[in-house]
């Protein structure tokens, strides 16, 4: 997707940053370890596949990737931070997301609506004018070493924040492509995100753990692949009795630019 080309989403717990082609070599190690790639239900790709799929993502009007790093210091390329003011309004490319920097990724897929064939995908509302969609969303903490710390928490309360907070913009993007945008010229999305999802493989206890945590909760028993299904409710309102919206507000939330300016080469 290309909407959060030239954003980056700052806490006091994670930096989320858009996955550009500098990141694919880290990446790529990772997803060497086939334990992780049995967590993540993935693929293992060469090295030239994995650059391949950086660049579908960012085209696919679909997909919303951010790489995760460690949290902005002064030092780390990232001006004021999260709670910090005059200048901080960019994150600099390259130093705050150097590889060593790297923890994982967080992503939103958006696919058409999974419906149970009544309303075929309409909203429900019986104006037929709004379509329904998913957003599926998956998070990896590569490195053991990083595990258990909260940053899976925090990284996925931000993605839902950034997701509440631009909306109209990802839908649109999402939507412009399926055809979903209003033709008034408003340039708005008719889309509805009906459900928000993880799909976890049933043993992953650690993964249903935290989705449980921020307020999912289980739909239906164990699919064909092994896998549950854990519901977000009340998608895109980011209400204060929300555990996810409690995690965003202690963790602080700050989107940048993302500056790219000071790469010697893309
Ligand atoms: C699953 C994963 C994302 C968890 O991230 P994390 O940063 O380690 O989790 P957090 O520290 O944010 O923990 C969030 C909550 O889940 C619980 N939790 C995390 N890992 C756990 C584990 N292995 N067993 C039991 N609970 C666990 C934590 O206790 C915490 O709840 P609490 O604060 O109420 O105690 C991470 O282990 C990972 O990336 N694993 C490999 C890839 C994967 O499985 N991805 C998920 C695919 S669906």
């Amino acid at each position: 997707m290309k909407f959060n080309e030239h954003i980056a989403v700052a806490t006091n717990k994670v930096l989320l940053v858009p996955y550009d082609a500098r990141h694919v070599p880290r990446y790529h190690e990772w997803m060497e370890d086939a334990t992780i790639r049995e967590a993540t239900a993935s693929e293992r790709l060469a090295l030239d596949e994995e650059y391949a799929n950086q660049v579908e993502w960012r085209e696919a009007a679909d997909k919303l990737t951010f790489i995760l790093c460690e949290p902005l210091t002064p030092a780390s390329g990232g001006g004021g931070g999260v709670g910090g003011d005059g200048d901080g309004d960019a994150v600099v490319a390259g130093e705050a997301d150097e590889p060593r920097r790297m923890v994982g990724d967080v992503n939103m897929f958006l696919t058409p609506w999974e419906g149970d064939g009544d309303d075929e995908g309409l909203d429900g509302s019986g104006s037929g004018k709004a379509h329904c969609c998913m957003a599926e969303i998956d998070i990896m903490i590569a490195d053991p070493r990083h595990r258990g710390k909260g940053l899976g928490r925090a990284a996925v309360a931000a993605l839902l924040s950034f997701f509440c907070r631009n909306r109209e913009g990802v839908l649109a993007e999402y939507g412009g492509a399926d055809g979903y945008t209003s033709n008034t010229g408003s340039g708005k999305s008719t889309l509805v995100v009906k459900d928000l999802v993880a799909k976890i493989s049933a043993g992953n206890t650690g993964s249903i753990a935290l989705f449980k945590s921020l307020g999912f909760e289980q739909r239906g028993g164990v699919n064909y692949f092994g896998e549950i299904q854990m519901v977000l409710e009340g998608v895109g309102e980011e209400r204060d009795e929300a555990p996810w919206v409690a995690v965003v507000k202690d963790a602080g939330y700050k989107e940048l630019r993302y500056d790219r300016s000071r790469l010697r080469e893309e």
